[in-house]
């Protein structure tokens, strides 16, 4: 196959670029596409486009992208194809220790944890459960809070963009370039070919979500369904599609194979015992936080429950969320941060515990021509129905919440916590 010239858009290069089509190719057209509702659609398009012009330029319609299901028991590793240095799947600018047979770690600091393979898997799968099934459960818990004409373009990720979505982004990249590039930041992730192949497993957990339960739906909102994307097609020809046109992806041309999903019953368990944690829940924290808070260490506070009691129909009907609000950083910064109730710092809880709601995690992303772009506010939603009766905190007036920093460490703000419902 001969190479394509430099400006030729469906070229390698152009195509990484796509990934960051905002800020070089198109840039009237400018929409950010995470920490919002069009991450899972933008991505979907962005997929499919490659495919095609794969397909076209190697001279094979059938052509289809291959995902990598690290969420099965297999796959928690960097496919050895990849890692191969003679492919061109290979990318040098990837973490020199994760390298298979290497487990992933879905919740990824920047720094490897010292547990145990099973240990690991076993959090793996409980991120899993926990992403899909509680974090996930209303339309904008899992695919992201809605972003409009004239909004703050990150309003919120949804649960899985956040979690192990960017974590996976992090821990492929070189932890030892500034950024981790290449997967570590967005500009640089398209360079890795792996980029698409874990975006293919995203896209797959979108099919996934709308297909494992009832109450799993896409949003009906018309700004969303209406709105529309630029991408350069197999022919090198300018198109405009719709985030409507891509909910199924029979519409487009593929399904996902059935593969085994390990994690549909990894529900995370209780770490203190339920009478500890009453005793937690009576205790206020040594120190009350005073929002808005840099994050230099640990911060407790506790929050009233505006409905205390709720009946099971009650609780299908609304999931009570958990939202850390005002979270403020530079863009380019690699954040995580986790969310834990009822326990403190000082009970060792881990991501395979209920206590454990959830993790805000920030891939860098920088913005060459947009310097205003540079500050990001955003929020961080957790559902926490299933989480307070596992805990037996169902019946509580309030929840003690602990905000532990990872990454970025002194680097991000939060500006307050409120409780409130999401259908
Ligand atoms: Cu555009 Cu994996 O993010």
């Amino acid at each position: 196959m001969k190479a394509l010239p430099a400006d030729d858009p469906r070229n390698f290069v152009q195509q990484a670029n796509v990934h960051c089509v905002h800020c070089d190719s198109i840039p009237d057209n400018y929409i950010q596409v995470h920490q919002n509702w069009f991450f899972f659609p933008w991505h979907r398009w962005y997929l499919y486009f490659n495919e095609r012009i794969l397909g076209k330029l190697t001279g094979d319609d059938s052509f289809a992208l291959p995902f990598w299901n690290w969420d099965s028991l297999g796959g928690m590793m960097l496919p050895s194809i990849y890692a191969d240095p003679t492919s061109p799947l290979y990318d040098k600018l990837r973490d020199a220790k994760h390298q298979p047979p290497f487990l992933v770690d879905f919740d990824y600091n920047g720094t490897d944890p010292n547990f145990t393979a099973a240990q690991q898997i076993d959090h793996n799968l409980k991120i899993m459960y926990r992403q899909f099934f509680c974090n996930g459960k209303t339309p904008m818990l899992f695919l992201g809070s809605a972003y409009r004409g004239g909004d703050q373009t990150n309003p919120g990720g949804g649960s899985v963009e956040n979690m192990p979505h960017n974590n996976v982004h992090t821990w492929t990249g070189d932890r030892t370039h500034p950024n981790f590039e290449d997967m570590g930041t967005f500009y640089a992730a398209g360079r890795d070919p792996i980029v698409f192949a874990h975006h293919a497993n995203i896209d797959r957990m979108w099919s996934l979500w709308k297909k494992l339960t009832r109450k799993h739906r896409d949003f009906n909102d018309s700004d969303w369904l209406k709105t529309s994307f630029l991408f350069h097609d197999e022919n090198a020809d300018l198109v405009r599609v719709t985030v409507k046109d891509c909910l199924k992806t029979q519409w487009l041309g593929y399904t996902y194979q059935d593969v085994k999903i390990p994690w549909l019953e990894a529900r995370p368990t209780p770490k203190l015992a339920k009478a500890k944690n009453a005793a937690s829940r009576s205790l206020k924290p040594t120190a009350e936080a005073q929002f808005p808070v840099t994050l230099e260490s640990p911060v407790s506070a506790t929050l009233k429950r505006p409905k205390v009691g709720r009946s099971r129909k009650e609780k299908e009907e609304e999931e009570e969320v958990l939202i850390v609000e005002g979270i403020e950083f530079e863009r380019d910064h690699f954040i995580k941060f986790d969310v834990i109730v009822n326990a403190t710092e000082s009970d060792g809880i881990t991501p395979g515990d209920s206590e454990f709601a959830g993790s805000f995690v920030n891939t860098p992303h920088q913005h060459r021509h947009r310097k205003e772009e540079n500050k990001v506010k955003t929020r961080l939603c957790l559902g926490i129905t299933d989480l307070l009766e596992d805990i037996g905190g169902e019946d509580d007036d309030g929840v003690l919440v602990t905000i532990v920093p990872k990454a970025g460490i002194g680097k991000v703000s939060v500006g307050g916590l409120r409780i409130d419902f999401s259908k």
